[in-house]
C-alpha cells in the first residue's frame, strides 16, 4: 500500500508540475508536534529563486490548486511558504482501516531484496560473555529482523573468536593443572576420548588465570604462544582439545543467546579461514595490495585519500602468524564471493572502528568488494553509574548470563506484587524471564546505539516510563480489554477520531513506514522505540480517560475506542516483534 507521505508526495509533485513549476521534489514530511499540521512540504521555498517568485505566493497558487481537486486533506500555507497538509477524517480512517486489514500493516517490502550478511554477537570461545556481547546481540537480532521484514535475505553469522592466542593459553593452562591427559602425549594422534575432560566452568575458571599469568610471566606468555602456533600447525591432540572447547563453547552460548531470544544461522568462527590465510596473503602481494616491510606483511593505505587510515593493516607478522584482520578479509571474501552478498554489516563495539575501515579499503582494493555496501554498526558500552565499562560489584566483568539472571530476578520481584499466591509458579517465571529480557533488550535498543549508557536495573524494569515493562504491559492491557469485549468485535471500518487526542494516534499511526524505514537505513533501533512509546503513551492517556467498557456493555463510542485499541495492538505487536521482544499473556 502506498504509505500517507507517498500519497502526499506525489499530489504535490503533480500539483507542482500542473502549475509549470519545473524540479518539484515532492519531498514531504511528518510535522512536528507544535505545528497544526499533521505533514509539510517545503517546495514552495526551494523552488522560489529559480521561479523567481516569492515562496508565499507559488505556496498560495499550490494550495489553491490541491483543495479544489482532492479531498484527502486540507491545504494551507504556514511561515514564509510551507505547505502544510491536514489529512481529512475520512481519508485517515479509511487509510488506516486498510492497514489493519492487513497484516503488515499496509507496510511494503523493498523495492529491490538485498542478500545481507550480519555479522553479529560475536563471542570468543571460552572466555565468558560479556555486555559488550550483549549489545552486539541485541541490537544484531533486531536489525535480523528489521531487514527481513522488508524482504531482504539475510543471513545472521555469529563469528565466533575460536582461534586467537586464547585458545594457546588455555591449552598451556590445562596442560599446567592435569599434565597426564592424552591430549598432551605427543606421541598419541589419535584415540581421544569422546567426552571433554573439562566443564565450561573450569575453561572460565582456567581463563582469568592463565591470561594473567601470561601477562606478569614472559615464560608463561612464550609457552601459550607456542600452544598456539601447534594448535595451529595442526597437533592432533591440541586440536582434539580445542573441538572440546568449541563444542563446550557453543552449548553455552546456545544457552545465553537462547534465553535473550537471539538466533543464528551460520555459526561459523575464525578457524574456518585458517588453511586459506597464506594464499591469501599471497594472492595481496601479487595483486600489489599488500606490501613486505620488516619482515612483515602490510597494507598501507593513502591517509591523503582518507584521514582516518591512520596506520598500516598487518596481515601477517614477521614469525608467520595471520591476524584479526587476516581472518577478516577471508571471511569477507567468503560472503561477497560465495554467498552473494550484496551488502555485509558488523555489529560490532566501535572501538573497533579503525579495524573494518582498514579491512573495508583493503578489501576494495584487492577488488573483491566492488559495488558492494560493507557497514562498521558500532555501538557504545554500557557503564556503571561511575560512568566506566559496567562491572559487578566485585570489579569483575559483569557475565552476561548473571546480568539476564539479574534481570529475570527483578522481574520476578516487581511482578509478584501483582500474581496471587494461586498462580502457577512456572507460569510465573516463564513471564517473569519475558519481562526481565523485555527490559533489558529494550533498555539496549532504546539508546541511539552510538551512545554509552547506564545499566540502572531498577529503572530498566519499572512498569512505567521509556520501558520494555510498560510496553509489554500496555500490550497486555489492550489484549485483555479486546478479550473482554469480545462480543463486541472490533471492526477497523469503526475508527473514528473522537478527540484531539484520538486523532494524534491516528496521525502517529500513518507514520509507522518512516520509522521502520528511518530504522533500517540508519541501522537505528531506538527509532523503532520511539515509534512505540509514543504510541502507546498516547493510547494510555485516552484509555484513562475514555474508558472502553461499562461492565458487560460498551460505553457511547465504544465502538470507536475498540476498533482504536486493536489498531494501537497491531503497531505495538509488529514494532516489539521487530525489536525482538516478546509479550506475555499476562502481567
Ligand atoms: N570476537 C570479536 C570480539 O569479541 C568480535 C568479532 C566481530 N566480527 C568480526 N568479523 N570481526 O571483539
Amino acid at each position: 500500500m502506498a504509505s500517507v507521505r507517498e500519497i502526499l508526495s506525489e499530489m504535490c509533485s503533480e500539483a507542482f508540475a500542473a502549475l509549470g513549476y519545473e524540479g518539484a521534489s515532492g519531498a514531504v514530511s511528518v510535522s512536528d508536534a507544535q505545528q497544526p499540521s499533521d505533514y509539510q512540504c517545503n517546495d514552495a521555498l526551494r523552488l522560489a529563486k529559480s521561479a523567481q517568485r516569492k515562496p508565499r505566493d507559488i505556496a498560495e497558487e499550490v494550495a489553491a490548486h490541491l483543495n479544489g481537486a482532492q479531498d484527502i486533506a486540507e491545504v494551507s500555507i504556514g511561515g514564509p511558504g510551507f505547505l502544510n497538509f491536514r489529512l481529512s477524517d475520512a481519508f485517515l480512517t479509511g487509510h488506516l482501516a486498510e492497514c489493519l486489514k492487513d497484516e503488515r500493516l499496509g507496510l511494503e517490502k523493498a523495492a529491490k531484496p538485498e542478500t545481507i550478511v550480519l555479522d553479529f554477537g560475536g563471542p570468543n570461545i571460552a572466555k565468558p560473555m560479556h555486555v559488550g556481547h550483549l549489545r552486539s546481540a541485541v541490537i544484531g537480532e533486531c536489525l535480523k529482523r528489521l531487514l527481513r521484514f522488508q524482504g531482504h535475505e539475510v543471513v545472521g553469522d555469529i563469528h565466533m573468536g575460536d582461534w586467537g592466542k586464547q585458545m594457546g593459553m588455555l591449552i598451556y593452562g590445562l596442560e599446567q593443572r592435569s599434565p597426564d591427559l592424552p591430549y598432551f602425549d605427543a606421541n598419541q594422534t589419535h584415540d581421544y576420548p569422546s567426552k571433554a575432560p573439562v566443564t565450561i566452568s573450569d575453561l572460565e575458571e582456567v581463563y582469568p588465570r592463565i591470561a594473567a599469568a601470561c601477562g606478569e610471566d614472559e615464560t608463561v606468555d612464550a609457552a601459550a604462544i607456542q600452544a598456539t602456533a601447534e594448535l595451529q600447525s595442526g597437533r592432533p591432540g591440541y586440536r582434539a582439545l580445542w573441538q572440546h572447547f568449541v563444542d563446550l563453547s557453543i552449548a553455552e552460548m546456545k544457552r545465553d543467546f537462547g534465553s535473550l531470544g537471539v538466533t543464528f544461522d551460520l555459526w561459523y568462527g575464525e578457524s574456518r579461514y585458517q588453511e586459506e590465510l597464506a594464499g591469501l596473503v599471497t594472492g595481496m602481494k601479487d595483486a600489489g595490495v599488500a606490501e613486505v616491510s620488516d619482515g612483515a606483511v602490510i597494507v598501507r593505505f593513502d591517509e591523503t585519500k582518507n584521514k582516518e587510515l591512520t596506520s598500516p593493516l598487518v596481515i601477517q607478522k614477521s614469525d608467520g602468524s595471520f591476524l584479526y584482520g587476516t581472518t577478516d578479509l577471508a571471511t569477507l571474501r567468503e560472503r561477497l564471493t560465495e554467498m552473494n552478498a550484496d551488502r555485509v554489516l558488523y555489529v560490532v563495539d566501535q572501538r573497533q572502528g579503525l579495524h573494518f575501515k582498514q579491512v573495508f579499503d583493503a578489501a576494495r582494493r584487492w577488488g573483491i568488494a566492488a559495488e558492494k555496501e560493507l557497514v562498521h554498526v558500532g555501538f557504545g558500552t554500557v557503564n556503571g553509574t561511575d560512568g566506566k565499562p559496567f562491572k559487578t560489584r566485585a570489579g569483575g566483568v559483569m557475565k552476561l548470563r548473571d546480568m539476564i539472571d539479574l534481570l529475570n530476578q527483578e522481574a520476578h520481584e516487581r511482578l509478584s506484587e501483582r500474581f496471587d499466591a494461586s498462580d502457577d509458579p512456572a507460569h510465573r517465571e516463564e513471564i517473569a524471564e519475558m519481562v526481565g529480557v523485555g527490559a533489558l533488550k529494550f533498555a539496549d535498543l532504546q539508546h541511539d546505539r552510538s551512545q554509552n549508557y547506564i545499566f540502572d536495573l531498577k529503572k530498566f524494569v519499572s512498569f512505567e516510563g521509556k520501558t520494555g515493562p510498560y510496553l509489554q504491559y500496555t500490550a497486555v492491557r489492550i489484549k485483555s480489554l479486546l478479550e473482554k469485549a469480545n462480543a463486541f468485535r472490533p471492526n477497523p471500518n469503526d475508527l473514528n477520531p473522537l478527540t484531539d487526542e484520538e486523532r494524534a494516534l491516528m496521525v502517529h499511526a500513518t507514520t509507522l513506514n518512516l520509522a521502520v524505514d528511518e530504522a533500517s537505513r540508519q541501522y537505528a533501533p531506538h527509532v523503532l522505540c520511539k515509534y512505540v512509546f509514543e504510541m502507546a503513551q498516547k493510547f494510555n492517556t485516552i484509555y484513562q480517560k475514555h474508558p472502553v467498557l461499562d461492565g458487560d456493555a460498551l460505553h457511547p463510542n465504544g465502538e470507536a475506542r475498540l476498533a482504536l485499541a486493536a489498531l494501537c495492538l497491531a503497531h505495538i505487536t509488529l514494532v516489539l516483534d521487530l525489536l525482538g521482544i516478546e509479550i506475555p499473556a499476562r502481567m
